[in-house]
């Protein structure tokens, strides 16, 4: 009997909060305490390139990331198959001879090849683009006719960043209300042309892999930090109108001033949970004094910080020449012969120092 294989390729980067996600109102749909915002990485750097794959020959879903085979039975990858499944549509490819009816989705079995362009144990936030590129390549090999927005209440499922890597530019997670999380998904507030001369460097302070997982840390966050119901409930709605604006009339002031208060927000109250989670370190805490002496002695701020799970600093320069004397300073406090030397630069947007 004749056989056939039908592929799908897609490409997706990984995003950074500059208003942070932090903690779980529902653990299963994964909806969160407060709305966020992030920006979305070039997707030359740092960014998940997944084939998806079906065919009547394939006995069993099956997964593999970076060449070695994961398993596919954890709840969010399933979360994440079941609700595409259920979105699939009839696919005719004249050319190839396939015919795939809306019924057969149910009885097809899934094989998917997924790349990361950077070091998967690095510490950086991997799972955002992987999730998101999974949601997407699948959307299109079934012919799901969902939106963006649609497919990030999905991806949301895979892990709640994943939902902002959907479009480019800057996102915003609504939080939403419904208690079946339907209105929980990702906008985009403005494409990657809107404010094109930010320029992202990722300081990569330790690549060994995180001590407590985020959802362990947000679970743990939601259940003893006072601070963090103050964050959501008062705190992070006022931000988020504000950064919006900040965003809209690329205001980098106000933008440098909120992503730095909020990154600083978030790593207290993980000191502010029981037991304190210390996702920052000393070299961590150099380089936040070093860029706020910088901005502080320029008068405006020329440089933003932002650090998610770990140790290793996002760094967004208001245009090239802040990022090229960002570099120098770094160079300078962190010289390759040092003990706390950076591992390694990773320059995002427009390289401009290679
Ligand atoms: O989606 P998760 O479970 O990887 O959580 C991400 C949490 C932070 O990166 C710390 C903040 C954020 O908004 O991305």
């Amino acid at each position: 009997e004749k056989t056939w294989v039908r592929m799908v390729t897609a490409q997706t980067p990984t995003n950074i909060a500059v208003i942070k996600y932090w903690g779980k109102r529902d653990e299963t749909l994964i909806l969160p305490v407060n709305d966020s915002i992030s920006v979305t990485l070039d997707p030359a750097h740092l960014c998940t390139t997944t084939t998806v794959a079906v065919s009547p020959s394939f006995d069993q879903d099956r997964m593999w990331l970076n060449g070695k085979e994961i398993s596919l039975s954890g709840g969010r990858y399933q979360n994440c198959l079941r609700e595409i499944r259920a979105r699939a549509c009839e696919v005719e490819d004249k050319e190839k001879g396939i015919k795939i009816a809306k019924k057969d989705w149910e009885k097809l079995h899934l094989h998917v090849a997924s790349y990361n362009n950077f070091p998967t144990a690095a510490g950086l936030a991997s799972s955002a683009a992987g999730f998101a590129c999974l949601v997407f390549a699948l959307a299109k090999l079934m012919n799901a006719k969902e939106d963006n927005s649609e497919l990030s209440a999905i991806a949301r499922q895979g892990s709640g960043s994943a939902c902002r890597s959907l479009f480019g530019g800057f996102v915003k997670w609504i939080m939403g209300k419904a208690e079946d999380g339907s209105d929980s998904l990702a906008v985009q507030l403005v494409d990657e042309k809107h404010w094109d001369e930010l320029v992202i460097i990722i300081a990569v302070v330790s690549s060994r892999q995180k001590e407590t997982s985020s959802t362990t840390g947000m679970r743990d966050s939601v259940e003893t930090s006072l601070l963090l119901q103050h964050r959501a409930k008062e705190v992070v709605p006022k931000r988020i109108k504000q950064m919006e604006e900040a965003i809209k009339n690329r205001d980098f002031g106000s933008f440098a001033q909120l992503s730095c208060a909020d990154s600083n927000q978030f790593h207290a109250v993980c000191l502010d949970t029981c037991p304190p989670i210390f996702y920052m370190n000393g070299t961590s805490h150099r380089i936040i004094s070093c860029v706020e002496k910088w901005n502080c002695s320029e008068g405006t701020p020329q440089v933003a910080y932002t650090f998610d799970a770990g140790p290793n600093a996002v760094l967004i320069a208001h245009n090239r020449k802040a990022a090229t004397q960002l570099m120098q300073k770094l160079l300078f406090c962190f010289p390759p012969t040092s003990d706390a030397h950076l591992n390694s630069y990773v320059i995002g947007d427009k390289s401009i120092l290679k």
